[in-house]
């Protein structure tokens, strides 16, 4: 059920009661917690995707029986890692991360998960790797969560490279409550997003705590 709260955004949910069932639902291994912990100790910011959105990454994939899948923005590697749990061991993921210090970061991270065969990562701007990434394609799976004002260019190549069925995540998606900003070229971009996911993908927003874009690839 719903009631007229819920329905224009109060949400139910307390800090105990997330904690409570992330630990029940989305409990850390030990490669997780070292991944999830790596920004904070090593001066990075720590805006890696929480603890139940990351393990809702790793379900999706599983469900949609997930082999090839392109994650933009890696930071210390969490998400990659929830991704990379899913997938089969013929299975792969190209995460791409601009910045360099980030990426080693991270390459050690899912080295220590045991997932380094199946994990590649991919320093520079996103942009750049495109036309090559897109040649190993088609993929199962595109997750965006790197720099909001390029949103819309990364929906349109996912568009273009993913198979039908395919899954199209984008997290950030209410842009930290500033989606609806006129003045706001980021904000645009990511409407742009939305929009242009809608014609491309059967789509529905997460209610996450930042909105998570969900497409199936018509
Ligand atoms: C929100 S963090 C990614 C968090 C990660 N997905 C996770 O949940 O563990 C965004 C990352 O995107 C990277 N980034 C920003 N602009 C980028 C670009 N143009 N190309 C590739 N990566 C970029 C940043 O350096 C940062 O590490």
């Amino acid at each position: 059920m719903a009631d007229a709260d819920s329905r224009t955004g109060a949400r139910y949910a307390t800090s105990e009661i997330v904690h409570w069932l992330d630990q029940l639902h989305a409990a850390h291994d030990a490669g997780l917690e070292r991944a999830f912990l790596a920004p904070g100790l090593n001066g990075m910011p720590a805006i890696q995707v929480g603890i139940g959105e990351g393990k809702l990454l790793t379900v999706l994939l599983k469900m949609i029986g997930a082999k090839k899948v392109v994650e933009f923005g890696t930071l210390a590697g969490y998400s990659a890692i929830r991704m990379a749990q899913a997938l089969p061991k013929d299975g792969h993921l190209w995460s791409l991360e601009f910045d360099a210090k980030h990426a080693a970061i991270a390459r050690a991270n899912v080295e220590a998960a045991g997932l380094g065969d199946q994990v590649t990562i991919l320093v520079g701007p996103a942009l750049d790797a495109l036309p090559a990434l897109g040649q190993l394609g088609p993929f199962d799976a595109v997750f965006v969560d790197a720099d909001k004002g390029n949103y819309d260019r990364y929906g349109t190549w996912a568009a273009m490279v993913l198979r039908p069925g395919g899954l199209l995540l984008g997290d950030n998606a209410y842009y930290f409550g500033n989606l609806l900003e006129a003045d706001n070229k980021d904000a645009a971009a990511m409407r742009r997003f939305h929009e242009q996911a809608k014609q491309a993908f059967d789509t529905v927003c997460i209610p996450t705590p930042d909105g998570l874009l969900l497409g199936i690839k018509k």
